[in-house]
Order: C-alpha cells, then structure tokens, then sequence
C-alpha cells in the first residue's frame, strides 16, 4: 500500500508560525512521526509540500495510478482552491483532509471546504494526531 501525503502553503513554517495554533512541531517531526509508523505497518508513503497551487495539484495528479490513498492538508487553498478539488476528483482516490486546527471554530472564512466535497472523511482541530488518525482510517479501509 502507498499513500501520498499532501501539505499546502505555509506548513513549512510549521513550528515557527502560530505556535498556538499549529502546535510547536516542524513539518519534518510530523513526517517522521508518521514515516515511523508506515515502516511498522508495511505502508509505503510519499511526502510534498507546496506553496503553489498549481504544484499541489501536479502532485495529486502523480497519485493516480501509484497510491491508493491521499492525505492532505490543503491549508489556506482548503477554502479557496476548485482545482485542488477537481484533481482530486480526477484521480478518485481514497482521500482523507487534516486541519491540525479545528477550523469550524475560527474564523467564518475557515469554515468552507472545497476539498470536503469529496474528501470521505475530514480530521479536524487533532493537532499532528490528526494525520496518524488518518493513516489508520485509510490503512484500515486497504485491508
Ligand atoms: C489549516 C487551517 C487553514 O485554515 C489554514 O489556512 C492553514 C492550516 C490547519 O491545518 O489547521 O494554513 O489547514
């Protein structure tokens, strides 16, 4: 099993930006956490972040026909972005989105999703446990 996971503008920063929001951990710490528990499971899982729409959705569309499942927090392109939503419509693939925040419970801006209207399930307000919650969800649904 391969899954891709997906990480939009500004998580880079993660760490730095909005510590008490985000939480203290770098995007790198998030990956190992889960790369860790992929190599314990037999999973294999690729990671990208973008700060460029286009190049998110360049990357969604590699995932078709090599994963079998997408994670991905869009960031600020979750409430903006049609064509994140229609590549990953395209590629038809399991996909679970992750908001370390609960955005339901910030600003109205934050409380649309294009990517809800396909993603089968959302993860919100977790922290980084919100990616390993989604990683057991797709795993679980594979085998
Ligand atoms: C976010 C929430 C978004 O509203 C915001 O633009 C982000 C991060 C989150 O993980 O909580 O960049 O997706």
């Amino acid at each position: 099993m391969k899954i891709f996971i997906i990480n939009g503008p500004n998580l880079n920063m993660l760490g730095i930006r909005e510590p008490d929001i985000y939480g203290k951990k770098d995007l790198g710490s998030i990956e190992s956490m889960i790369k860790l528990k992929a190599a314990k499971e037999d999973v294999e899982v690729e990671f990208y972040q973008s700060n460029h729409e286009g190049d998110l959705v360049d990357f969604i569309q590699k995932a078709y026909g090599r994963a079998d499942g997408i994670i991905i927090n869009p960031a600020a392109y979750t409430h903006t972005s049609l064509a994140i939503l229609d590549a990953l419509k395209a590629v038809d693939l399991p996909t679970v989105e992750v908001h370390l925040s609960d955005v339901d419970a910030r600003e109205d801006f934050r409380k649309f999703s294009y990517v809800s209207l396909y993603a089968e399930k959302v993860i919100k307000g977790k922290g980084d446990q919100g990616y390993l919650e989604a990683f057991d969800y797709l795993v679980d649904k594979y085998k």
